[in-house]
């Protein structure tokens, strides 16, 4: 451990209850309470204009809450200003001093605290950040990532209990970002502080996040681990959001202890009770999920090789992509139309080409279930 982690502020988790923020009339986010544990990497994730920004704003007290309490620890921080709360803020703009050198733009929180013996803290920042080499060059002469670092650094130095990101990484190539996400990781496991990360990039809330909170029209729609959402979400927003879900229309056929079995297009699914978030009514309705990764394809000549138990729907292949990794089809089927299945090129049957008759098959426990009287296309083409 490094004698930052060791040194690192003790506080406790944040906390927002009933937080909510109006603009005028327009609700930018609804009343809503989230904890995020000490120590923990956290993501607000959702489309533009969700309330992501406002919400970290008000964490900061650059935003005042129309409702709400903001606690860090058992200290209700609501109505102090943003230098006295102990948080600091990474913008996408990582707004360095462009006349200071790295060095300088690292000691600046302390000098300006009146502390003259930074070179221990600016060294060990820079050697958190990897930057050691580059401590007198100016901002312009770094990539754009080693200014995000610098950024990063210049925050963490000022030891806050809580560091917040809102889309650090937004001005980075595809590339960088990705490279920037695994490193940003580092940095907060290696000092445990808090960090609460605003993105609209589902793949890096994934990558990055302990838990994630998905954010939309200024509500939280569902929080939970990467895998907790993905395999379990709760509503079409999330289903769709974050990755891809078919969602086949259902209706309840009857229910035991355990299964739920339902008809959609003319076939018998069934799927645990478990992961049934809609009521289970026999004639109710439910949106069945399965997602792509999980569905098998076998030829419609090779249908009696389909083992017994499966859920199984027939259907054409429509498109087909090669994309390395994978081939990503589309298959109409009259459970629905456009399902996705991701099959990883390992052996590739070459009679499955657009045209072709087939059966889409897969283990009833990966299926999930959410109720009807919501809009099956919610969060679709809306993530980045
Ligand atoms: N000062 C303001 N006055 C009025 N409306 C505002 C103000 N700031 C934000 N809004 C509105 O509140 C909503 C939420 O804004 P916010 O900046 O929190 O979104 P966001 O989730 O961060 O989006 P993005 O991903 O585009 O940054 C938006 O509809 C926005 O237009
Ligand atoms: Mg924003």
């Amino acid at each position: 451990m490094t004698e930052t982690a060791s040194t690192a502020p003790a506080g406790g988790d944040v906390r927002l209850t009933g937080i909510s923020k109006k603009y005028g009339t327009f609700q930018a986010v609804r009343p809503l309470d989230l904890t995020v544990p000490q120590g923990t990497f956290f993501a607000l994730l959702g489309a533009s204009g969700c309330g992501k920004t406002t919400t970290l704003r008000m964490i900061a007290g650059l935003e005042d809450p129309t409702t709400g309490t903001v606690f860090l620890g058992d200290r209700d921080v609501t109505d102090l200003p943003p230098h006295k709360r102990p948080v600091n803020t990474v913008f996408q703009s990582y707004a360095l001093f462009p006349h200071l050198d790295i060095y300088e733009n690292v000691a600046f929180g302390l000098r300006r605290r009146g502390i003259t013996s930074v070179k221990k803290q600016v060294g060990e920042m820079l050697d958190l950040v990897q930057l050691g080499g580059y401590a007198r060059r100016k901002p312009q002469q770094l990539s754009g990532g080693q200014q995000q670092r610098v950024a990063v650094a210049r925050a963490l130095i000022n030891r806050p209990q809580v560091l917040l990101l809102d889309e650090p990484l937004g001005a980075l190539d595809l590339k960088l970002r990705r490279q920037m996400q695994l490193e940003l990781k580092r940095i907060q496991t290696e000092v445990g502080v808090t960090f609460v990360h605003v993105t609209h990039d589902q793949e890096e809330a994934m990558t990055m996040a302990d838990t994630i909170a998905v954010m939309s029209a200024g509500r939280v729609e569902q929080l939970g681990t990467p895998g907790e959402l993905y395999e379990n979400p709760r509503t079409t927003f999330v289903a769709n959001f974050l990755g891809t879900s078919n969602l086949i229309e259902t209706e309840v056929l009857g229910a035991d202890g355990t299964g739920l079995t339902v008809s959609g297009g003319g076939c018998r699914l069934t799927l645990p009770a478990g992961r049934c978030t809609a009521p289970t009514a026999t004639g109710g309705k439910v949106l069945v999920g399965v997602r792509p990764e999980k569905i098998a394809l076998t030829h419609a000549d090779d249908a009696e090789t389909v083992p017994e138990g499966r859920n199984r729907v027939p259907g054409r292949i429509t498109g087909a992509s090669f994309i390395g990794v994978s081939t990503q089809y589309v298959v109409d089927s009259p459970a629905g139309r456009g399902l996705e299945v991701y099959a990883q090129n390992i052996e590739r049957d070459g009679r499955l080409v657009p045209g072709a008759d087939v059966v889409l098959h897969w283990n009833p426990d990966h299926t999930f279930g959410l109720g009807a009287d919501q809009d099956i296309t919610a969060g679709e083409g809306e993530a980045a």
